[in-house]
Order: structure tokens, then sequence, then C-alpha cells
């Protein structure tokens, strides 16, 4: 069987070369024999899928992708792009979108992430305030919330544009809703999504290192991570003062899965500083009930100590791997697949 390859974003400077905020990755591949073919980001985006993967051989097979998001529709065109050259991306679009957007992995995640109720819309459009109350009744009415589109939140403008204090206040809700789709702009993917809140634990052990899980770890895994710092009872690194009161963002473990496995458990790139050791109880088969073959859960744990829920799910191509990681077991298990 072909062993797959990883495509990289190429360096928009220096096309030839990855993306510098991937080549580490395409380094720790190479160490480890993998190949690796490269993409013009900037051309998916705009709609040129054809050219932007001149890049990518011809009959290249079985193919992953590490690189920035994109829109579904732009991921579908790069699968198309690359099925007429003769390589298979190995998640295939439906797959990208049921794990990059929240209505897609949210049934099978129900009641493992907080509860959410979403409203489609057609670009940036602010829902009307019939639509903001359904939404609002669909999660219970009250109590507080949280406000994001179906793949990102503006967190770093957490009482301006992502954070509801009280649902009943439908006017405050309709402040916030309007300032995100504001900033979100043409960025704004699917439609605004409002999340019930939940108070997570702000702090976690400073870090030595990620947790390896089963893969294997490749060489120089040692003190891969020997940069980890001292960090406060303030919170995490990267929290930013825009969080509720009580210190930073929930300390957040990110899981890397594979074939329903878990491939790399390790911190969550806002603070790639601190380890958590997240209870998995459970989740491996909601993963493997999405049936998505490369995908990550951001996981934190409750404040009351009532234990861990899934903040989002997110598909591993894209999901961002904090600089410093022991990325060999991860990127191995890709090319073993
Ligand atoms: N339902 C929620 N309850 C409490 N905090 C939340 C909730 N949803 C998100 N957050 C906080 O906001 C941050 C950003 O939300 P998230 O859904 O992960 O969006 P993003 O895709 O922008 O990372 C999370 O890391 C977490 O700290
Ligand atoms: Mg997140």
């Amino acid at each position: 069987m072909p062993v797959p390859a990883i495509i990289f974003p190429a360096d928009p400077l220096n096309p030839r070369r990855p993306d510098p905020h991937f080549a580490w990755e395409a380094r720790t591949l190479r160490e480890l024999g993998g190949e690796h073919h490269l993409v013009d980001h900037d051309g998916l985006l705009a709609g040129r899928a054809e050219e932007a993967v001149r890049r990518v051989p011809r009959d290249s097979g079985p193919l992953w992708y590490r690189g920035w998001m994109l829109p579904s529709a732009r991921y579908a065109d790069f699968a198309a792009a690359l099925a007429a050259r003769g390589g298979t991306l190995l998640t295939s679009a439906p797959g990208y979108a049921a794990a990059h957007e929240l209505p897609g992995w949210y049934d099978v995640f129900e009641g493992a992430t907080p509860a959410s109720a979403w409203i489609p819309s057609d670009g940036p459009v602010v829902p009307g305030p019939a639509e903001l109350a359904q939404a609002v009744a669909r999660l219970g009415g009250q109590g507080p919330a949280v406000v994001k589109d179906y793949v990102k939140s503006r967190k770093h403008e957490w009482h301006e544009a992502c954070y509801v204090p009280e649902l009943a206040d439908l006017a405050a809700v309709g402040r916030v809703v309007e300032r995100f789709v504001e900033l979100q702009g043409e960025f704004l993917a699917g439609g605004v999504v409002l999340r019930r809140y939940e108070e997570f634990e702000g702090a976690g052990v400073p870090v030595g290192g990620p947790v390896a899980v089963g893969a294997v770890r490749g060489p120089g895994a040692g003190g891969a991570n020997a940069a980890g710092g001292v960090a406060g009872a303030a919170g995490p690194e990267g929290a930013d003062g825009g969080s509720p009161a009580g210190g930073g963002r929930a300390v957040e473990a990110r899981v890397w899965w594979l074939d329903g496995r878990a491939v790399l458990v390790g911190p969550h790139p806002d603070a790639p500083r601190w380890a958590v050791e997240p209870d998995l109880t459970g989740v491996p088969a909601l993963v493997r009930r999405l049936g998505c073959r490369f995908v990550t859960t951001d996981l934190a744990s409750r404040a009351d100590g009532s234990g861990w829920r899934v903040v989002e799910v997110g598909d591993g191509q894209v999901s961002d791997l904090p600089r410093g990681i022991d990325a060999s077991g991860l990127l191995a298990s890709l090319i073993a697949a």
C-alpha cells in the first residue's frame, strides 16, 4: 500500500519551501522518512484550486493536509483538484465539514459538550430578534452563554463579542451577536452559534512536556518542551484579560485522534506551557461515531469538579499544533495510516 504524503502550505515568499509556521512539522516529517508536497494557500482561498495544487506531483496517491483552516467549500475544491491529478485526501470533503463545523459534530457530542443552538446565515448577516429569541429559547432562555460561528469565536474580544452574561437579556444578546458578526465580517463561517456557558478550570499544571500516548516517540523527543516556564495562578499564557471573572479562560487539553485512537494528548496552542491530563472516558466512542479519521478534541475540566467536557472538535489537518511539542508520534501515525 502506498504511504501517505502530507501537503503543507507553501511559504508565500518562497513557494518552494513550506510556510514558516509549518516548517518544523515538515522537518520532523522528513526526519521520519516521510514525504511532503506544497500547496498555494492563497490560491485555494481565492478559488483557484487547480493552480494551487500544481506543485503536488500527479498520481501522488493518499494524502493528508496539515495547514491553515479552509472554508469547507474551499476544502472540497482542494480535494477535487487533487483527485483530478490522481491524489486522494484521506479526509473527504464531507468528513472535513463534519469535524470543522459545529453543526457537523454537535449531534454526536451532544451531552458531552456545552448545549448549543445555531442560526445558519448566508454571509455576515446579523440574525433578527425573532431568530435570536428562538435560539435563546432552545438553550433554556436564561443563564450565561458564549457566541461563536460554526468554526471560530472571538475569544480575544471576550466581553465585546463573545461572552453573554445573561441570555434572558435579549437586547444584550443582540449587541454581542451584532458586534461578533461585524468583527467576523466576510470570515463569518456558516452562521451564529450560541452555547451555554460552563465554568471551566482556569489553571492547570505547568508543563514538563506533553503526554504522548501509544504511538512511537521519535528521536529527540526528550527536551522538546524544555522551554516550559513558570505560569502563575493568574492563568495560562495567552489569557488576555478578556475573560470572565475569576482568571484566565479555560485551560484546555488538545487530543489528537487518528482512526478513533488518541495519538497525542497535549496542551492547547493558546496555553502551550500548561499540561492537563484529561479523563478521556467516553470520548473515543464519540470520535468513532463521528467517523472522521483524523480529528482533534479540546477538553476542559469543569470548575465544580464534575468532570471533563469537550469544548470543541476540529479537523486534525487544520488544528494548530503548539510549536515545540513532540509531533513525531503524530506524524509517524499519519504516514503509517
Ligand atoms: N460553552 C462555553 N463555556 C465556557 N467557556 C467557553 C465555552 N465555549 C467557549 N469557551 C471559552 O472560549 C474559548 C473559545 O471558544 P472555542 O469554542 O474554543 O472557539 P475557538 O474556535 O475560537 O477556539 C474556549 O477556549 C473557552 O475558554
Ligand atoms: Mg477553541
